[in-house]
């Protein structure tokens, strides 16, 4: 613990503040920056909308020469590639959004289109002028390798890379980003460096005259300990880094924010998770709200146990087609781990992803909420729950082909991938999963996450996974962060009917490295196309690095 003349005063602060609450303190193993200057703050005008004839070229480029259809509805127009979804724009809102068709894909040599970047960044129309900054930043490849069963796998290939415009704020003698969902324009290059893929929304920013005091770093260690403690993780917190930003919640304002990261280390055990908080920058507080941590007495409804001693229905009885009126219907089944400090988190992340599917569509039903339990993957128990939905969420902490299910357990509910799940895999030939999303950090490692010539264990425990037909399994290679927001957005773009695959790992690549494990050939398939595979020749497996 790095306890310095600043944390002790915080902690005296503190303790009188809290007295109450039976929570340790986190550690601070990080700076905490001194500003003195007073704090800008911005109000947003009129959303930028992406010029109509530009974005429609590149849909068609993104579509790879497949035939696209556009569909117009109330605020939203759409553009389709048979079901899938490559384009969407809302006019309420004015953000953009087009995904690659994924199968049109090249591998090859990536760099930055710098003058198309230029371009972009120098257009009015899209990046309109203002005081703030706008710069460019090169971000993350999607990289990508498959195995054909008995076979070494193929050498991983690049077929994405991604170039941001990054906005900043001049302040201080600095210049410090703006953070949040709003100020987004990131564009995906191919190997011609054509654009294949973009999110945008952006508003022009107007200075307010109006100048903050910055919180003292006593002040905002103490805030930042305060919001830890009272979610229930201040003993399981270190915090690592707290910088300067200026939010966008694609509302009203730019207002500034202290933005912390913390790594929150899981009960009884070494697993850890990222958070990334925020708390008002002045003494003024927050001009609207700003990102909140899940705290145990805000969450939405919590999971029921699920029965692991029933005894399993006859496969004929759970197996029986959904009804002629839900024909279309998509089930969802939801399981999060149990008694751990973050548990409130993981509700948080499973009622936003519910939330963000069921307002895209109305087709979703929410046929199962559990406590996570290794029964639920076993081949008595995946009958009644994760293969008798389509599209399951588990949620959790996590490692390499690992996840833990309830904090209480001796081996606090351990499944390994593929071990500890049932022999016939998951999928329409053996029940009905179709997708399965693992919100846990680490569980699906790339080839090159393995030594060199190894990258065949990436794969290995898949093929049992897949064994009944499923289709895909999207998660993170790495540490991932809580973010309920992201959730919620996530679950609005599966929703309308992008790739599964592509669209959840790059709507959640803020959250940190995403992956995903699919049958060759499917990694374009939307959360609607859920027909049972059969068993797999080939599985592919897509990463961002
Ligand atoms: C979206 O763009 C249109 C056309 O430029 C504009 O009239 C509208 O006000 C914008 N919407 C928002 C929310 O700013
Ligand atoms: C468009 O954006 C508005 C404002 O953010 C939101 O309320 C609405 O649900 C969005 N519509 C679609 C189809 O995403
Ligand atoms: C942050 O700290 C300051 C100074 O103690 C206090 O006035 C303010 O209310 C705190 N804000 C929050 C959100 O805790
Ligand atoms: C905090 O973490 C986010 C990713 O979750 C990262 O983008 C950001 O740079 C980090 N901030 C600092 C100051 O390290
Ligand atoms: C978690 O494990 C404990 C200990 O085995 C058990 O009592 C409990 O029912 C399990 N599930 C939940 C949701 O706590």
């Amino acid at each position: 613990m790095h306890l310095t003349v600043s944390a002790l005063a915080a902690t005296v602060f503190l303790a009188t503040a809290l007295a109450d609450v039976n929570e340790g303190y986190p550690v601070f193993d990080c700076k905490i920056p001194l500003f003195t200057e007073k704090l800008p703050t911005f109000a947003l005008g009129k959303a930028a909308l992406f010029p109509t004839g530009q974005l429609e070229s590149i849909i068609k480029t993104a579509a790879g020469g497949a035939k696209v259809d556009v569909r117009e509805e109330g605020d939203a127009k759409y553009w389709l590639t048979g079901e899938i979804l490559i384009g969407h724009v809302n006019k309420t809102s004015n953000e953009s959004l087009v995904f690659p068709y994924l199968p049109s894909l090249k591998p090859g040599d990536l760099k930055i289109n710098n003058d198309a970047l230029k371009a972009l960044l120098g257009d009015q129309a899209i990046i309109p002028q203002d005081k703030t900054r706008a710069g460019i930043v090169i971000g993350s490849r999607l990289t990508g390798s498959s195995q054909v069963v008995g076979k070494q796998p193929a050498d991983p290939a690049t077929y994405l890379l991604e170039g941001l415009i990054q906005r900043s704020i001049p302040y201080a003698s600095g210049l410090h980003p703006v953070c949040g969902s709003g100020s987004q324009a990131a564009f995906d290059f191919d190997i011609d460096g054509n654009i294949r893929g973009l999110r945008h929304s952006w508003r022009p920013a107007a200075d307010q005259n109006r100048l903050l005091s910055p919180l003292n770093p006593d002040h905002i260690q103490a805030n930042i300990t305060r919001r830890l403690m009272a979610a229930g993780i201040g003993s399981s917190a270190t915090v690592t880094s707290v910088d300067l930003c200026f939010y966008d919640a694609n509302n009203q304002y730019l207002q500034p924010a202290f933005r912390f990261n913390a790594t929150v280390k899981s009960d009884n055990g070494p697993e850890i998770t990222f958070l990334e908080g925020f708390i008002p920058a002045s003494y003024s507080g927050e001009l609207e709200p700003l990102p909140a941590i899940a705290t145990p007495s805000t969450t939405g409804p919590t999971p029921s146990t699920p029965d692991v001693n029933a005894t399993p229905e006859p496969p004929t009885r759970r197996l029986a087609g959904p009804s002629r009126r839900q024909a279309s219907s998509v089930s969802v089944g939801r399981y999060l781990m149990s008694n751990d400090r973050l548990s409130p988190n993981f509700i948080d992340e499973a009622s936003n992803l519910l939330r963000g599917l069921r307002g895209a569509s109305s087709r979703f039903v929410d046929s199962q909420y559990y406590w996570d339990d290794p029964y639920v993957y076993t081949a008595s128990g995946s009958a009644r729950y994760i293969n008798a939905v389509h599209l399951a969420f588990s949620d959790g902490h996590g490692s390499a082909h690992t996840f833990l299910t309830n904090g209480s357990k001796t081996d606090r509910g351990r499944v390994r991938i593929s071990g500890d799940i049932s022999a016939r895999g998951f999928g329409g030939g053996t029940g009905r999963l179709a997708y399965w999303i693992l919100g846990e950090c680490s569980v699906i490692p790339a080839p090159i996450d393995f030594p060199s010539g190894q990258g065949q264990k990436a794969f290995e425990p898949w093929w049992r996974v897949f064994e009944g037909g499923m289709h895909a399994v999207v998660g993170y290679r790495g540490l991932a962060s809580v973010n309920p927001g992201k959730w919620r957005e996530v679950g609005g773009v599966l929703g309308r009917g992008t790739s599964v695959v592509h669209g959840f790992m790059r709507t959640m690549l803020p959250t940190g490295k995403t992956a995903a494990v699919t049958r060759c050939g499917r990694d374009a398939d939307s959360v609607f196309m859920t027909a049972g595979l059969g068993r797999p020749e080939c599985l592919q497996i897509w990463w961002y690095k």
